[in-house]
């Protein structure tokens, strides 16, 4: 075994030479301590150190494989001539984590940036897959602001059960209907259950983790064709080793994330996400990115970029089809060169060319899947942003997920005051409601529940199912999960638990939604409403300490992204003291 002596060390050029290439007390510290895995000398002589943030956890089915990915990024980094270094963040389970991973989304981008930042990296790659793991370490790595390339871990093969192409997340919120409606039995809910989650991946319908793969697709952080490809798939691996060799030459070429993610970045990402019938969760994820990386977005811009697109992609939970057909039909460059006339096609990504440059000659291999954009499947699919004094800081509807029908209507509010409240009556025979009726869920925005969960898409009463009502239009301050679909409006801010308009709605009272107005009503008169307003209450603190504590007490409304207000913006990736 060679010592590093003086000669050996070169003198900080980079970030981690900052701590490796010093001569002194500390330089050996930060060499000796790490070479007990054996690295030889040269690896600390301005090999660029690169981090690969894995979001691996047994706790989050839809990351499993990642475990195994970072050992191909690792390969791609060497050949390149870096040094990678793995490290694990907090991970997000969605369908484990309670009360919901939205709750933590903050905390995991909080822990991602202090662990890039407090570290001796050059460059990081951000493993990623199940919704949250994509917009929490890409939060946290924009607060830092290093070259940053994502490697989204790909969607699971598609489902099959009973001869029926079955959609991840989509499939849960028929279990209900398919056990009253067409006597699924307790053994094929079971047998359904694997029968839905055939392979390693995230869910593979266009629900939250695919639309974050193709969020980050959209605004460059990957290399072209990333998004849909299988987590099983072998050129999944290689696009995760061609990856590792890229972020070497971007930290070569100090290509930060705020070199690609400007306001045309964003634009992009909302016009494509238009396109593909993406989750409304895309909205709080893409203006909490904004904010870190110090792009102005408002929910407004979501309106006005994006309402107008077409949608071109036939997937579940707006279309037919899922991510693995998504693939085989030629994936995201399809649609992005079907939209060139509605993009920035000079914003440039991480290997250096254009989006237009990457996207320019891919072939479509079935148009059933993704059609041309002469012959939509839907014009004016983006997501429509609602005002109304039922929601003076807007509310979100997915028009390409809606009931045509249903998006100009009036009813009567069935108002609950908490999702306890909601599964205790939703059921009772006695309960008044009919399929023209409103139902009001209170109490489920980022401070009330806490952490805004996925349920503002709740089932609709058994006795109208049993009639075969298939949709109704549902209102909360909630989020609705990627997978699901109706006339669902969402993210009513200011939330209820803050005293919003909706926390005053009450049972009886007459509801306006005009989707084409943009326009959500609530038909009482201001007087009335001042008089509720007075004797309003609000609940009392769900947390006296620790995250949860900080999170009611710092999360900001849905319309602004529902980061923490202490979290926005960054602090770059100087630090200035050593361990001493
Ligand atoms: Fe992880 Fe759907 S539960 S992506």
């Amino acid at each position: 075994m060679k010592e590093i002596n003086d000669n050996s060390v070169k003198s900080p050029t980079s970030r981690s030479a900052e701590w490796f290439g010093k001569s002194d007390k500390m330089g050996f510290v930060h060499r000796s301590w790490l070479r007990n895995q054996g690295y030889p000398d040269d690896y600390f002589q301005g090999k660029p150190v690169i981090g690969i943030c894995n979001t691996w956890s047994e706790l989050t089915p839809c990351n499993g494989h990642l475990r195994d990915f970072a050992e191909v990024v690792k390969k791609g980094v060497m050949e390149a001539g870096g040094f990678p270094l793995e490290f694990p963040v907090t991970s997000l389970g969605e369908t484990i984590m309670r009360p919901t991973t939205m709750l933590f989304r903050n905390l995991a981008a909080m822990d991602t940036e202090e662990t890039i930042r407090a570290n001796p990296l050059d460059g990081v790659v951000l493993l990623t897959g199940c919704d949250k793991t994509t917009p929490s370490t890409l939060m946290g790595a924009c607060s830092v602001d290093l070259p940053t390339i994502v490697v989204p871990g790909g969607p699971m093969l598609n489902g099959r059960f009973k001869g029926e192409c079955l959609g991840s997340g989509s499939f849960n919120w028929m279990v209900k209907e398919k056990t009253l409606v067409e006597n699924y039995t307790a053994e094929d809910i079971l047998e359904a259950e694997i029968g839905v989650a055939r392979s390693a991946g995230h869910c593979m319908t266009m629900g939250t983790a695919s639309t974050m793969a193709c969020m980050v697709e959209a605004l460059g952080l990957t290399l072209p064709g990333a998004a849909a490809i299988p987590a099983v798939d072998a050129r999944k691996k290689l696009m995760a080793q061609l990856s590792g060799r890229r972020i070497v030459q971007m930290v070569k070429e100090n290509m930060k994330l705020s070199k690609i993610l400007n306001r045309e970045a964003f634009e992009n990402a909302i016009v494509v996400n238009a396109a593909i019938g993406g989750s409304t969760n895309f909205i709080v994820h893409l203006l909490a990115i904004a904010g870190r990386i110090g792009v102005e977005l408002k929910l407004d811009d979501f309106d006005a970029v994006g309402s107008k697109i077409p949608l071109l992609v036939n997937l579940k939970p707006s279309g037919k089809y899922l991510m693995e057909d998504f693939f085989y039909a030629g994936g995201l460059p399809v649609v992005i060169n079907e939209l060139k006339n509605h993009l920035h096609n000079h914003a440039i990504t991480v290997n250096g060319l254009t989006l237009g440059e990457n996207n320019s000659k891919p072939v479509c291999y079935d148009r059933k899947v993704i059609t041309t954009i002469d012959e939509p499947l839907q014009t004016n699919a983006g997501i429509a942003v609602l005002k109304g004094n039922l929601c003076e800081q807007g509310a979100v509807i997915k028009p390409s997920a809606a009931t045509v029908e249903l998006m100009k209507h009036g009813g009567r509010a069935v108002v609950f005051e908490t999702m306890e409240d909601y599964h205790a009556r939703i059921d009772d025979p006695d309960l008044d409601i009919d399929a023209d009726c409103v139902i009001v869920l209170k109490n489920v925005g980022p401070v009330g529940y806490p952490g805004m969960p996925e349920v503002g898409n709740v089932d609709l009463p058994e006795k109208l199912l049993r009639k075969g009502i298939k949709d109704m239009i549902r209102i909360s301050d909630g989020r609705m999960s990627g997978t699901a679909a109706g006339t669902v409006v969402l993210h009513v801010a200011p939330e209820s638990a803050v005293g919003g308009t909706l926390a005053l709605v009450k049972d009886g009272d007459r509801i306006e939604l005009d989707v084409e107005q943009r326009r959500l009503h609530l038909d009482v008169s201001e007087e009335e409403l001042q008089k509720r307003r007075v004797s309003w209450k609000a609940p009392a603190p769900v947390a006296k300490r620790g995250y949860v504590r900080i999170y009611i007490e710092h999360v900001q409304q849905a319309h602004l992204g529902a980061d923490l207000d202490l979290l926005q913006g960054g602090s770059g990736s100087e630090v200035t003291r050593d361990l001493h």
